[in-house]
């Protein structure tokens, strides 16, 4: 018996419209950006999923490490019954928490990549016949309706995607997070650490180029959904780190002077050569700052875990105040 339901929050107009806005205002303005949830079309959750095996991208392996260690602590210090999980992608790592809570009832896993989650729940569900699996297409940086579903919930977003976020997106964010959480609810994060710059760098520069491929999608996806008419190869991939923000940064640089007509929005996009589209930061953490912010929007760390190398942390946190 499988037990699977898909809630769309996100029609494909409303997708449509938020990436017409997006794209507009990113390329009109100085410095260009764009906001990395675009990057995820079928394609682009294919290529993270070939990241996460890379030599260079030790995330995934690092939090792995620690899940495979904590999952009994974990799952007996939430003793949830609901397991929400932001980001999910192909919930491949969650699978080890899964397998440590026998009483588990129900799995949320929440993407804006509907190919990501019908196979991630193809897969759950081969696995554990009796759990029921409710995926939310939805914006997570949204209001989420979360299904009715038995408490105590753990809220899990791993795969340092918070790091994704701006310093303002993330308190916005965690201060959503913290209202979904009722009394008795634990919340999950795994947070990239500050280390040698020559790792980090490595890490979203790969020898093989798939992270290039991954940045460059994004404008495939421009190209696809807005009848652009850029060429991926005009644009190198850049990665840099940012010292004072403790944060890489992804470019797109233009290789000589272009101009991109997008059809859909009636624009033309002129690029000077050398000139970049920032199209994501990937924040790296220190405890104090995971604390600090948590504790900002009424969260209180309860728990900090590190993989042995102390590459990568996951931290469990709970309802400021709340009776445990
Ligand atoms: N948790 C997985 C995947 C991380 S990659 C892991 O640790 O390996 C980031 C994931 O977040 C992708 O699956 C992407 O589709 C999803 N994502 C990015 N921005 C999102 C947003 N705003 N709302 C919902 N999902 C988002
Ligand atoms: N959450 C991942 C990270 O920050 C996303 C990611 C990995 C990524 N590699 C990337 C995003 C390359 C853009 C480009 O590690």
């Amino acid at each position: 018996m499988s037990d699977f339901q898909l809630t769309r929050t996100l029609d494909e107009h409303t997708a449509e419209t938020a990436l017409r806005a997006d794209v507009a205002r990113g390329l009109t303005r100085t410095p260009k950006a764009l906001p990395p949830k675009w990057f995820y079309d079928a394609r682009g959750s294919e290529l993270f999923e070939e990241i996460t095996r890379l030599p260079e991208y030790y995330p995934t392996r690092a939090e792995r490490e620690i899940l495979l260690e904590r999952a009994q602590e974990i799952a007996s210090a939430s003793g949830a019954r609901t397991l929400v999980e932001l980001g999910s992608g192909s919930s491949e790592k969650t699978r080890h928490l899964i397998e440590a809570m026998p009483a588990l009832d129900t799995y949320i896993p929440v993407d804006v990549s509907e190919s990501a989650l019908a196979g991630a729940a193809r897969t759950l569900l081969e696995e554990h016949p009796g759990l029921r699996v409710h995926a939310l297409l939805a914006d997570f940086t949204r209001a989420l309706r979360l299904p009715a579903s038995p408490g105590p919930r753990l809220v899990v977003f791993l795969g340092g995607t918070i790091g994704n976020l701006l310093p303002p997106e993330r308190a916005v964010f965690l201060a959503s997070v913290r209202a979904m959480l009722s009394p008795g609810d634990t919340l999950l994060i795994g947070t990239d650490l500050v280390k040698d710059e020559a790792v980090l760098v490595a890490a979203y520069d790969d020898a093989q180029g798939v992270t290039a491929e991954f940045n460059q999608n994004v404008l495939a996806v421009i190209n696809r959904e807005l009848g652009a008419d850029f060429h991926t190869a005009d644009f190198a991939h850049v990665a840099v780190w940012n010292r004072e923000q403790e944060w890489i940064e992804m470019r797109l640089r233009a290789r000589s002077d272009l101009l991109v007509k997008i059809r859909a929005l009636d624009l033309v996009v002129p690029f000077t050569a050398g000139e970049e589209i920032l199209t994501e930061v990937s924040a790296k953490f220190r405890q104090e700052g995971v604390r600090k912010e948590l504790a900002s929007a009424g969260l209180e760390l309860v728990q900090w875990w590190t993989d042995a190398a102390g590459r990568f942390a996951l931290s469990l946190s709970v309802a400021g105040g709340a009776e445990r």
